[in-house]
């Protein structure tokens, strides 16, 4: 998923280089009661934290980054892989000395981790006073007046309804150009080592009405980007028993109406042709040529799109039940670079090392990502997780040298073939969406091109939000670097 803009960026250790554990802290404004909130994990964790603020504001909190005058502390947390647990644990340990020096703030879990282990995660970890899963935080100023009460609070009811569709969530850290929109929640795959649909419960589809006018309001308040998230955004189904209001917006299936992702995506990109459009995740079972279509037809939607192979072996994939295998992923591939063409970015999520993967499996993958090419990839060795399908069918059996030797195998071919992709962009020009001063130097720029790409260029006297034409004259494997060519205002 998408990194997110100044703020402290942890990583996960030097075995799984390119995944960014996100970190971010928020502002401090103003007088009365402080929030200091953490965020870790996925984007829809980073989306729901806004949601959350959102709430606390109108329970008469401000936001504050300094953890000493907060009076109530909340970690965002992420299950998916163990060590992502672990970084919370050892933050946890590191609050000890604030709860021992001032007993009334209150130390609050919420996220997937607070879901998964709910009331135990009160036992274990002894200065926790709340915890509430991602489907309660419309009841966190409840379980904070039990806190004050004496009490310790959990809410970890997961609902089928919950979209917080009417909260407008309260932007943290925002660059004020790119901005996320939660599209649904929840997942109804059961991909075999996952423990998503668990912590985060049954899928369910936000109000299209709502997702058009928050992008509406992103746009009129000069944001140029939105990223419409879910777990698997091609499953995205609003149903015409729910109200939809244009009939020009409803698609037949035959059994009834309902509107899908591909006509979600057309409306939302119809807010403005300069207003850009992302989507994450797309599932490679779930993605149309209609979704393909759509992304042809409008400017201003990224030729990218983000789909998770996990493995280039099919046996693999049946036991991961992925429900696709290696020929029906690479199909989608040909699709793919058929409609949008060979510039379409294209990125994955591997993972190496899952329970009876042979080294044969392994060459599969390798030779999947040779044939695919992919712009980047976020990539993992298998993390076991308590209570998924593959941890009560199949045993962990291959051995962490062993995990990790073909992680690094996997990264190396993936630096490669970034590099590669990147070297073909050289002399092209693209549109770039400003959103701030490079990382290394405010004498540069830095925005991103459609394919996701990140483009380096010298600042000129050009602002961020505007859109620049950029020609490239040098790349690394994560970088591309140019000159602007027009301006476009
Ligand atoms: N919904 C998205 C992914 C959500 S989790 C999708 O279907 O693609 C993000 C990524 O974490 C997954 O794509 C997978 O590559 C990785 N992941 C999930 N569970 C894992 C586990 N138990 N061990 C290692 N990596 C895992
Ligand atoms: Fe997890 Fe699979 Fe759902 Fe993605 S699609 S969240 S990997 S169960
Ligand atoms: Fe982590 Fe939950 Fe996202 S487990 S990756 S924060 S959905």
């Amino acid at each position: 998923m998408e990194l997110i803009h100044d703020i402290n960026i942890i990583k996960e250790p030097a075995d799984n280089q390119p995944y960014i554990e996100k970190v971010d802290k928020i502002e401090s404004i103003g007088p009365s009661k402080k929030l200091y909130i953490e965020s870790y994990g996925c984007q829809m964790n980073f989306s729901d934290s806004e949601i959350v603020t959102s709430i606390m504001e109108k329970q008469g909190f401000d936001t504050t980054q300094d953890l000493k005058e907060a009076d109530v502390i909340f970690l965002n947390t992420c299950s998916i892989r163990d060590k992502a647990e672990q970084t919370i644990r050892r933050r946890l340990s590191q609050f000890k000395s604030i709860k021992a020096s001032k007993p009334e703030v209150t130390i609050g879990i919420l996220g997937c981790m607070a879901e998964r282990l709910k009331t135990k995660l009160l036992e274990e970890e002894k200065i926790v006073d709340l915890v509430a899963g991602p489907d309660a935080y419309r009841d966190i100023p409840n379980l904070l007046q039990d806190v004050e009460g004496g009490q310790k609070a959990v809410n970890t009811f997961l609902s089928r309804e919950e979209t917080y569709a009417d909260i407008s969530p309260v932007r943290l850290n925002s660059n004020g150009v790119t901005a996320f929109i939660s599209i649904m929640r929840g997942c109804d795959n059961m991909c075999s080592f996952c423990v998503v649909p668990f912590t985060r419960g049954r899928e369910r589809s936000r109000d299209p009405h709502s997702i058009l006018a928050e992008a509406t309001a992103l746009f009129n308040q000069g944001y140029r980007e939105v990223t419409l998230l879910g777990q698997n955004v091609d499953s995205y189904k609003w149903s015409d028993e729910h109200g939809l209001s244009s009939k020009a917006q409803i698609e037949k299936n035959g059994t009834g109406n309902f509107l899908s992702f591909a006509r979600l995506l057309e409306m939302v990109a119809k807010v403005h042709p300069d207003l850009r459009i992302r989507f994450s995740t797309s599932h490679p079972k779930d993605i149309t040529d209609d979704v393909l279509h759509t992304m042809k037809k409008y400017q201003n939607i990224c030729n990218y799109i983000h789909l998770p192979a996990q493995s280039g072996s099919s046996g693999v994939l049946e036991r991961m039940n992925r429900t696709y295998s290696r020929e029906w992923y690479l199909n989608k591939i040909d699709s793919i670079r058929r409609i949008l063409g060979e510039d379409c970015g294209i990125s994955s999520d591997m993972i190496a090392g899952f329970c009876g993967e042979t080294e044969e499996d392994h060459q599969h993958t390798l030779s999947l990502m040779d044939r695919v090419k992919y712009d980047f990839s976020y990539m993992f060795f298998y993390s076991e997780r308590p209570g998924t399908l593959a941890a009560k069918k199949y045993p962990d059996n291959i051995d962490l040298a062993t995990k990790k030797r073909r992680l690094q195998e996997i990264i190396a071919r993936q630096q490669q073939h970034s590099l590669e992709r990147n070297q073909r962009d050289i002399n092209q020009t693209f549109r770039v969406l400003i959103e701030g001063y490079s990382k290394r130097s405010k004498e540069f720029l830095q925005g991103r091109n459609g394919a996701n790409k990140v483009v380096v260029f010298p600042r000129g006297s050009h602002q961020k939000g505007t859109y620049v034409n950029v020609k490239i004259t040098d790349c690394s494997a994560a970088t591309l670097h140019g000159e602007i060519v027009t301006y476009e205002g």
